[in-house]
């Protein structure tokens, strides 16, 4: 059985497994029963939806903003990724050392959906932060990150896209995945947000961000720090957001044959111009229908 807030979801999503297809339960019960510690905090996303660029801001805020440290080391080893080791490197046995021997307070970075997070979360009530991002962008960004890790070299957009849209359930996917968090978004102990509200007023997200993690940024100096740090030009050019690390460890044999900046484009609707009219609108009804069905809409979201 899966950890569920029943009183505050209002429909039983807790059997599926969305966006984590590897056969795993075995890993999934693993997290189900996972030790957490008090001062745990979760960054919570579907894939390429921002998570880095959070990810870096949480990690200096709990880390009494140790610029230093934050340029001298991948942000992969200060933040796990808790699916890194059992996606890559099917080692169950090891799969959550990296989170287990982390120095408190602890930063987690997953894309599991709401569910199969460890059952403890709902006792400790662990700090959550959820980062949405417009599917279209989302999946554009996947798609160059997998070409740079060897999964879609040879393949182009336009035929992954084609791809994804063959999957009927890929707009629920996507969709559920954050609408769960975003009925959670009254909790004291969550934060949702998007891409689209950090690239629209990145300094009101900080500040927001800051007061959660009862870390208010009091001075305007350090505020203008962190700006530059987080913004696209520092990020792109810095080696530890640009998963670098994480590179070095994936075997696949067209891995680095075409390589994208993981720090790309940045950019809010940037799929306008890269994916074919006729994909975005198939895209953007499968997606409406689903928002319908949850009466929300993607501005919301
Ligand atoms: P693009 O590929 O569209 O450029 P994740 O960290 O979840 O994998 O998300 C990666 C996406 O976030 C990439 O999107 C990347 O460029 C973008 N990103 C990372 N840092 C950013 C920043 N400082 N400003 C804007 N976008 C950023």
């Amino acid at each position: 059985p899966r950890s569920y807030p029943t009183n505050l979801i209002d429909k039983d999503w807790s059997n599926r497994k969305l966006f984590f297809r590897k056969n795993s339960d075995d890993f999934l019960n693993l997290v189900h029963d996972m030790k957490l510690r008090d001062d745990d905090v979760w960054i919570v996303t579907l894939p390429k939806c921002g998570t880095t660029w959070m990810q870096e801001l949480l990690w200096l805020l709990l880390n009494n903003l140790d610029f230093d440290e934050a340029l001298a080391k991948d942000q992969e080893i200060r933040s796990p990724f808790l699916e890194f080791d059992i996606l890559v490197n099917e080692d169950l046995e090891r799969s959550l050392r990296p989170v287990e021997e982390l120095k408190s307070p602890r930063l987690i970075k997953s894309h599991l959906s709401l569910a199969l997070l460890p059952s403890q979360l709902w006792q400790r009530k662990n700090k959550v932060i959820y980062v949405f991002r417009n599917p279209l962008d989302s999946i554009v960004s996947r798609y160059y990150h997998g070409v740079s890790f060897g999964i879609h070299y040879g393949k182009s957009l336009h035929q992954y896209f084609d791809e994804i849209l063959a999957n009927e359930d890929f707009a629920a996917e996507i969709i559920e995945h954050a609408y769960e968090f975003y009925q959670l978004r009254n909790e004291p102990w969550v934060y949702y947000t998007s891409f689209e509200r950090m690239k629209k007023d990145l300094r009101g997200v900080i500040n927001d961000v800051s007061i959660f993690l009862d870390k208010p940024i009091n001075e305007e100096p350090i505020m203008e720090r962190l700006l530059k740090h987080l913004s696209f030009e520092e990020m792109k050019k810095n080696p530890t957001t640009n998963h670098l690390w994480e590179r070095a460890q994936i075997k696949h044999k067209n891995a680095g044959k075409e390589i994208h900046p993981f720090v790309r484009r940045g950019e809010v609707n940037g799929y306008k111009d890269e994916l074919k009219p006729e994909q975005i609108e198939k895209a953007n009804a499968c997606i409406k229908k689903i928002l319908d069905n949850n009466s929300v809409t993607m501005e919301e979201l």
